[in-house]
């Protein structure tokens, strides 16, 4: 089964809201002379300072507002209340969300997120009408200790417990090793499918064949300019959670261009 690829670009703790929107702006120049089904899904996380300045300025570009979807880069699993400092799915819907990235391993590792709250907050999204972009994947330690199937088996299990079938299905999975996220380290291409394809194995033991063909799982982790087309040409890479790459617009319209080149 064909699945449409995703390029997200997740900006991180970075740019000031008129920095976001001339990045945006550069962006959606270059999309703009694509259609689906040539152009991937293009996903752009800004900080929640600038959400609405870039979701002010994606709507005017003749597209009807869908080449660049927008996705907030964490979220609280409740709808409102004491809170300080959060913000909740609908909040994000709010400010021109469509996806809400969870369990980012900075937010697991500085911010002590668990995979009970990751689970908490895929439910909450996928109630709210938002798509989740749940990230998982090992540190090194991990990895040399041969452990690394293991734990993203099990951090996926847990991610989607109790979700329904037909969610899981348009949800998106991020597999990003630790070790290659900001290291310039990318993942081989080859084993970074056979994790991705670990995973999809681990979605159908738990959604079902239906869900593990359609979800759309991305590989994350020092993707470049250079890396995406070998990464796509790959059988279960359906796309890319880029950070670096993507706070320069010659390099992630580059990466958009690669993909294309491969991904039909
Ligand atoms: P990177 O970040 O591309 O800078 O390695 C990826 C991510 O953290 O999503």
């Amino acid at each position: 089964m064909s699945r449409k690829p995703i390029i997200a670009g997740n900006w991180k703790m970075n740019l000031l809201q008129s920095e976001a929107k001339e990045l945006f702006e550069g962006i959606k120049s270059f999309v703009k002379d694509y259609t689906a089904p040539q152009l991937p899904t293009v996903v752009i996380a800004p900080t929640f300072t600038s959400l609405c300045a870039v979701s002010s300025v994606r709507c005017d570009c003749g597209c009807g507002g869908n080449k660049i979807s927008v996705a907030a880069q964490n979220c609280h699993w409740e709808n409102s209340g004491a809170y300080t400092g959060e913000i909740s799915v609908e909040m994000a819907k709010d400010a021109g969300c469509d996806y809400i990235i969870i369990g980012h391993s900075e937010r697991r590792q500085y911010f002590s997120e668990t995979d009970e709250m990751i689970n908490k907050k895929a439910k909450a999204i996928l109630a709210g009408g938002l798509i989740p972009i749940i990230c998982c994947g090992e540190t090194l330690e991990q990895r040399e200790a041969g452990i690394t199937d293991e734990h993203i088996a099990t951090q996926i299990r847990a991610a989607l417990s109790g979700i329904s079938s037909e969610d899981v299905a348009k949800s998106v999975i991020a597999y990003e090793p630790i070790w290659a996220i900001g290291t310039g380290k990318t993942c081989d291409s080859v084993e970074a499918n056979r994790v991705i394809k670990m995973i999809r194995n681990v979605v159908k033991e738990v959604s079902g064949s239906e869900a593990a063909d359609s979800i759309r799982i991305l590989y994350g982790g020092s993707v470049k300019p250079s890396t995406i087309e070998e990464q796509m040409s790959q059988s279960d890479i359906d796309g890319a959670l880029v950070g670096g790459a993507s706070l320069k617009a010659d390099s992630f319209n580059e990466i958009i261009a690669n993909t294309m080149k491969v991904a039909v």
